[in-house]
């Protein structure tokens, strides 16, 4: 039997919740096609901080990279905001992005049609939305030297260095393409490039790229108004590529419009070794254990693995099609209740899920 093995790191909070659901959903799935997943588990974030005192531990660095992919829950809690910025949970997060060399962030934002009224905007705005962001993930300002806080001019001066090579340009337009080349054969290439230099850069080597792509359609856009443009039109978008700070922006802002954090799952790929998958929403600590999460994010990042680490296409619009089937079916999670739909627990959401993709 085919198997694979997944690095399991549950993170904090309702992360271990969240994965539990992912886990049996995989198993169940595997079952129906004969495939096995193996799954090892580690720690990272908050809860390997207080066993290694440090939240991204060797030991789960060697899991994750042995690994044929990574599924990743949440992590932080507020009771690690007073710790020093190199071990606080988040720290683990762009330690592994970098270590991993997952520069490619592909955060889809769809508007299931079950859910449409469930947006804080306008049904006739948001319904068929289908924005897939394509954020560069392991460059930028993130991770740009020098940095730091020091004394000049007699006060204190805070710095940091927005900067990208075009070879890391290069790569992730790429991407872009090819992801877009699957979809609605369109990229919009997002920046500030009426500013700032880099992004001058970043779109110089983005309309390079797009010639190898002549059947896809390159447009161009300021942030400033693609984060209007996302609220005002969302339909207009398919592909959006931007760099790591605004993809960290515009997704956050795009995930509002299929109206809960708790739908959206997503990819961190390199360049074909390393992968990770999780939940765009964070650890929820306040929800840790009370049963009420949505386990659907988690569960549709582990349909992303099946499509982009195994190919296993079929695999993946099972689990999609059996969400929208429960979804349809009027069951909801806390987060998205609707008035004359049944209220469910995390793990019932999960089994749920499960039972539609073995058909019991
Ligand atoms: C995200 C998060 C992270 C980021 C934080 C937790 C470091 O906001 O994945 O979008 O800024 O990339
Ligand atoms: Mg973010």
């Amino acid at each position: 039997m085919q198997t694979y093995k997944i690095a399991l790191l549950p993170g904090d909070g309702a992360g271990k919740e969240v994965t539990d659901e992912a886990v049996k959903v995989l198993k169940a799935v595997g079952q129906k096609y004969g495939i096995e997943f193996e799954f090892e588990k580690a720690l990272i974030g908050g809860c390997a901080y207080e066993e290694y005192k440090t939240p991204l531990p060797d030991v789960t660095l060697n899991i994750a990279k042995s690994a044929d992919a990574v599924l990743l829950g949440a992590v932080g809690d507020w009771k690690y905001d007073k710790l020093p910025p190199e071990v606080r949970p988040e720290r683990a997060l762009l330690g592994i992005r970098k270590e991993l060399n997952l520069f490619a962030n592909l955060r889809p934002a769809t508007v299931y049609p079950e859910l449409t009224s469930l947006s804080p905007l306008k049904e006739e705005v948001v319904s068929g939305t289908d924005i897939m962001i394509i954020r560069e993930l392991t460059g930028d300002v993130y991770f740009g030297t020098p940095k730091g806080i020091e004394i000049r001019n007699g006060e204190k001066y805070g710095f940091n260095n927005m900067c990208y090579y075009e070879s890391e340009i290069r790569r992730i337009a790429h991407v872009a393409f090819k992801v877009a080349s699957q979809r609605n054969k369109k990229v919009c290439c997002v920046d500030k490039a009426n500013v700032l230099d880099v992004s001058r850069l970043f779109r110089e080597i983005v309309e390079e790229v797009s010639k190898d792509y002549p059947e896809t359609e390159l447009s161009n856009m300021y942030v400033d108004n693609a984060a209007m443009q996302i609220i005002r039109n969302p339909k207009q978008f398919d592909v959006i590529l931007t760099g790591n700070i605004f993809g960290d922006i515009l997704s956050d802002e795009a995930s509002m419009l299929s109206g809960s954090l708790g739908l959206l799952p997503s990819a961190s790929l390199s360049d074909g070794k390393y992968a990770m998958y999780e939940p765009i929403h964070g650890s929820a600590p306040d929800l840790k254990g009370m049963n009420v999460v949505n386990p659907i994010a988690t569960i549709l990042s582990a349909a992303m693995m099946l499509k982009y680490s195994f190919n296993l296409n079929e695999m993946h619009d099972d689990i999609v099609n059996a969400v929208r089937k429960v979804l349809k079916d009027g069951y909801r999670t806390k987060d998205i209740e609707q008035k004359g739909m049944e209220t469910v627990g995390t793990d019932k959401m999960g089994n749920l899920i499960c039972g539609n993709i073995l058909g019991i």
